[in-house]
């Protein structure tokens, strides 16, 4: 049975586990909410968030992938027949999110066209909403916009495309080519953004620590919320990217690697925004707290008023930044699209053609309802219910799930020190099993009581209800139903490996 699809090389892993891991996540969230959440300050609950739940949680994942050796649901069913459930609840929360985060991809390829020339003129706001998104009032769709259908199309056929291709011939070939272009391109950015007039106020505002923040609770809130989605975690995604791992392959290195390169490049997306930002800011006669903007907003209005303000080749910097966005969103779209491929193919025993047309054609088919004119509302409101109540809650059931029921933590960590340089310890049992399922379910307390005091963006309450709660609360109840059918020849029958090879590849 081990003709499952393998990585070449650690490296190509490795470079896809990163291509997952930063994303637009990077780019446009974790400046602003780290700003926001005590500037220099946030970065000890930051810290702390990495190494006590996002580093934990990847092991996790990439030992159950590993040991396993199937999708998400094929390797939470071979745990534990119970837990295939939670398997499908991620790969269609992921289903969710693909449809969306292909239109962003779809806004920053038309973004980088428009950067030649600064085709967006003076006003970039209106620009963004009026003339490109052609918003319409919140709750209706209007027509779709064919500008963004054409870009839509393009993101599509590449993503499909380097999936059609598999594992080792496409993603990994994906990975290599746009991770490292992706690094050279910021590389560019920053160094640019830094010798801007202005860039000291900027990087000043954002390094200043607000220590008395510590204590605040929200502020931790913030800094496991920043960790889980950038590292991908409860997404499927790891554990089915590690699946694909062969037998003799290092797990906590390999972990503590990504989680260290996605914070660095966190850091530097970081330094870039904020050294940009204060560069606008003295340009525009303003204090640099005006300015900070994180999300949708950041990226396709501040950034290209940034632009407009540069001294010379303004295009040149645009190009890079919308590109960079592009290949950092392509990269994470591949790996969330993955997931549901992956699924699809195990349980329905079809090809990786197949699963890649029916799950891909079906995520493009419905993405087409975030490219209409009221594309932003509807996009804004799935994100905001899916992470909170799809990412966020199905990662507290994930690792209660297998901490307190599966009890199958000490049985995970002898499977990953079998393979592992790093060996691990009761604190990586402590994480798991206390310190991440009480933050997840203080998150979870604290979200709720936010969601019931106001409704979210101030949207009408039956477009929330639809496309908040709906989509949230589906993604469960249909992921439940996909575990009636039976897995064809008895897959979830499976014999733990003995894994006692010591030797490590490479
Ligand atoms: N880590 C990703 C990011 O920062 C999260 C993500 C992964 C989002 C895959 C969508 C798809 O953007």
């Amino acid at each position: 049975m081990e003709n499952r699809s393998q990585w070449g090389t650690r490296l190509g892993f490795l470079l896809a586990a990163m291509g997952s891991a930063i994303g637009l996540g990077n780019i446009w969230r974790f400046p602003a909410t780290a700003y926001e959440n005590g500037g220099g300050a946030f970065f000890i609950p930051y810290l702390f968030a990495l190494l006590t739940a996002g580093i934990p949680l990847l092991v996790m994942e990439y030992t159950i992938g590993h040991k396993y050796r199937g999708s998400a649901p094929k390797s939470y069913g071979r745990l534990s027949k119970g837990l295939e459930w939670v398997g499908w609840w991620q790969v269609l929360v992921s289903f969710v999110i693909s449809t969306y985060y292909a239109v962003i991809i779809a806004w920053a390829l038309m973004f980088a066209y428009f950067s030649i020339g600064t085709q967006w003129g003076d006003d970039t706001q209106t620009f963004f909403l009026s003339d490109f998104l052609q918003m319409t009032d919140a709750g209706a769709f209007g027509s779709l916009v064919p500008n963004i259908l054409i870009a839509l199309i393009i993101v599509w056929v590449i993503v499909l495309a380097f999936l059609f291709r598999g594992v080792k011939k496409g993603i990994e070939v994906a990975n290599k080519i746009f991770i490292p272009t992706l690094f050279v391109l910021f590389i560019f950015i920053v160094i640019r953004a830094i010798t801007l007039d202005g860039a000291a106020e900027g990087l000043n505002t954002f390094f200043e620590p607000r220590w008395d923040q510590i204590f605040n609770g929200q502020v931790w809130v913030a800094a496991y919320g920043q960790i889980f989605f950038s590292l991908s975690i409860a997404f499927a995604i790891m554990i089915t990217y590690s699946s694909y791992l062969p037998k003799k392959s290092d797990i906590t290195n390999n972990a503590f690697i990504t989680g260290f390169a996605n914070s660095s490049f966190e850091l530097l997306a970081g330094i870039g925004v904020f050294a940009a930002l204060g560069f606008m800011a003295q340009a525009q006669g303003v204090g640099v707290t005006d300015v900070v903007q994180g999300g949708v907003m950041l990226a396709f209005v501040v950034f290209p008023q940034i632009i407009n303000e540069m001294p010379f080749l303004s295009d040149v910097f645009g190009l890079l930044f919308f590109v960079s966005l592009v290949l950092a969103g392509l990269s994470s779209l591949i790996s969330i699209t993955e997931t549901y491929v992956a699924g699809v193919q195990e349980k329905f025993n079809v090809s990786r053609t197949t699963s890649v047309a029916v799950g891909g054609g079906l995520a493009a088919l419905i993405s087409l309802m975030f490219a209409t004119q009221g594309g932003l509302v509807a996009l804004d409101t799935v994100d905001h219910f899916i992470n909170n109540y799809g990412v966020a809650l199905s990662g507290l059931f994930e690792v209660v799930a297998i901490a307190w029921f599966a009890k199958s933590l000490r049985d995970f960590q002898n499977h990953a020190d079998s393979v592992s340089d790093i060996k691990l310890g009761t604190w990586w049992r402590i994480c798991l099993g206390v310190i991440t399922p009480v933050v997840l379910g203080y998150m979870m307390i604290q979200n709720l009581k936010a969601e019931v005091t106001a409704a979210y963006g101030g949207y009408p309450i039956e477009f929330l209800f639809n496309f908040g709660w709906l989509v949230a609360i589906g993604a469960m109840m249909i992921g439940a139903l996909l575990t009636i059918k039976k897995w064809p020849n008895n897959d979830l029958e499976f014999k733990a490996e003995a894994s006692e090879n010591k030797e490590v590849a490479q």
